[in-house]
């Protein structure tokens, strides 16, 4: 079978197509004809080896699969097989053939292709996690979204659309923008420019946004709680500009406003029921058509190590998907 594997840790530009022998099913897993992967931010820092948790060497990246169950190994029934499934993994997504628990198997919600549902259950769960169980957010708030051209943010702006909120799309460049403005958001916002919350207010008015959703940190975050009404609510999801920002607490007392940590991957670990009721919503918006997951871009296997090089330098928009037949 086509793979990619990270022999050692480097710049994810480096990485190349190998065959190796395909996986065999063993107690308890499924062998799943890889369709489709998904990768994300997380996927290039463990090339790099620079995440918190570091994979031992050598490993498949890819942490979000969807495909077809081909084969099952002991103690699975055999219905599974033929089944369309998609699942989570840390590492295995970029790679023909993956055997897996099959407990970790979910099935793909009807009308939704390979493709989108590979790149749908990080970033559309850790949104309606974000925006509904921390940050309570209600039809007709204001929500600010950061970095709102990249897989977490596009999949903010979606949901935040699902219930009913008013969503500001900051993100760096025109094309990121007009990105964001087709994914759905009502307005958008150039963050790089110097006092951006003038022209924020100039959108929006006083006395501000309700929620943040940040995946971004840096310097993008202390602006972005300054520019929250009384009461708002700022959801940390992530740090994709590197460095994590220190801020002056005043602001929460003065503001009455809320910092809430975002760990969808930490909630499910320790509470795996909670992802339940998440991924039902989810399934019933896709299937009335309510979410649109489909990724703007599908590439091929080969390209998987400039694709995840242009998550590294900003460069990616929109969820980046592999199609293993693109
Ligand atoms: N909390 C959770 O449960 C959870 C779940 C999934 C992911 N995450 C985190 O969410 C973050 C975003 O993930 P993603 O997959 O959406 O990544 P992504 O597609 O690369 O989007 C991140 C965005 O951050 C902005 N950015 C600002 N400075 C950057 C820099 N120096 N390098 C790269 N991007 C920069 C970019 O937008 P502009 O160019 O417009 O500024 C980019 O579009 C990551 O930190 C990831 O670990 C958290």
């Amino acid at each position: 079978m086509r793979v990619i594997r990270c022999v050692n840790y480097g710049e994810p530009r480096d990485l190349a197509v190998e065959e190796m022998p395909e996986p065999v099913a063993g107690p308890g897993e499924a062998l799943v004809a890889v369709e489709a992967a998904g990768l994300g931010y997380v996927d290039a820092l463990f090339v790099r080896g620079t995440y918190q948790v570091k994979l031992p060497l050598p490993f498949v990246p890819g942490s979000e699969v969807a495909g077809r169950v081909v084969a099952v190994g002991e103690g699975v029934a055999d219905n599974l097989v033929g089944r369309r499934v998609m699942a989570l993994s840390n590492r295995g997504a970029l790679a023909e053939r993956l055997a897996l628990p099959a407990a970790m198997l979910m099935p793909i919600p009807d009308r939704m292709s390979a493709e989108a549902a590979a790149g749908f259950i990080v970033s559309y769960c850790t949104a309606l996690y974000g925006l509904e169980t921390c940050g309570h957010l209600r039809a007709g708030e204001t929500l600010l979204v950061l970095g709102a051209a990249g897989g977490v943010g596009m999949a903010a702006i979606d949901v935040a659309k699902a219930m009913g909120a008013r969503v500001v799309a900051a993100a760096s460049t025109p094309e990121k923008r007009a990105a964001a403005l087709a994914h759905g958001a009502d307005m958008t916002l150039d963050y790089i420019q110097p006092d951006w919350r003038k022209a924020l207010e100039a959108l929006i008015g006083k006395p501000g946004v309700d929620l943040v959703y940040d995946p971004v940190g840096g310097p993008f975050s202390e602006p972005a709680f300054r520019s929250l009404a009384p009461g708002g609510r700022h959801l940390v999801v992530g740090f994709a500009a590197g460095e994590i920002p220190k801020l002056p607490l005043n602001l929460a007392l003065l503001k009455r406003a809320s910092l809430v940590g975002v760990d969808w991957g930490g909630e499910i670990r320790a509470n795996p029921k909670a992802n339940l009721p998440l991924m039902k919503k989810l399934a019933d918006w896709v299937a009335d058509g309510t979410l649109h997951p489909e990724p703007a871009a599908v590439f091929p296997l080969e390209k998987a190590g400039a694709v995840l090089q242009d998550l590294l330098e900003r460069k990616s928009i929109g969820k980046p998907v592999i199609g293993m037949t693109a």
